[in-house]
């Protein structure tokens, strides 16, 4: 899929979380498949965690929380959409 602007890209990284990007996205998984995002920004999991992979569903901050001995936080979103 082609990047229609002139700038480039934005992918932001997260050190906890998710790696956003400006979408609409493609993702290619390790088995070939291709999965789409047409939002205008997508999050992509990088702890493994999702249950919605290979978009973000928020659940890395259940596994941050706990090592920091803070209060679990709910994961509102499933959609991979960024907050
Ligand atoms: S980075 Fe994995 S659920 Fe958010």
């Amino acid at each position: 899929m082609p990047n229609a602007s002139d700038r480039p890209r934005r992918v932001t990284i997260d050190r906890d979380g998710p790696i956003v990007v400006e979408g609409p996205v493609e993702v290619v998984l390790e088995d070939g498949s291709v999965v789409t995002s047409q939002r205008f920004a997508a999050a992509i999991c990088t702890c493994r965690r999702s249950r919605t992979y290979p978009w973000c569903d928020t659940s890395h901050r259940r596994r941050t929380s706990r090592a920091r001995g803070e209060p679990q936080q709910p994961c509102p979103r499933s959609d991979g959409a960024p907050e």
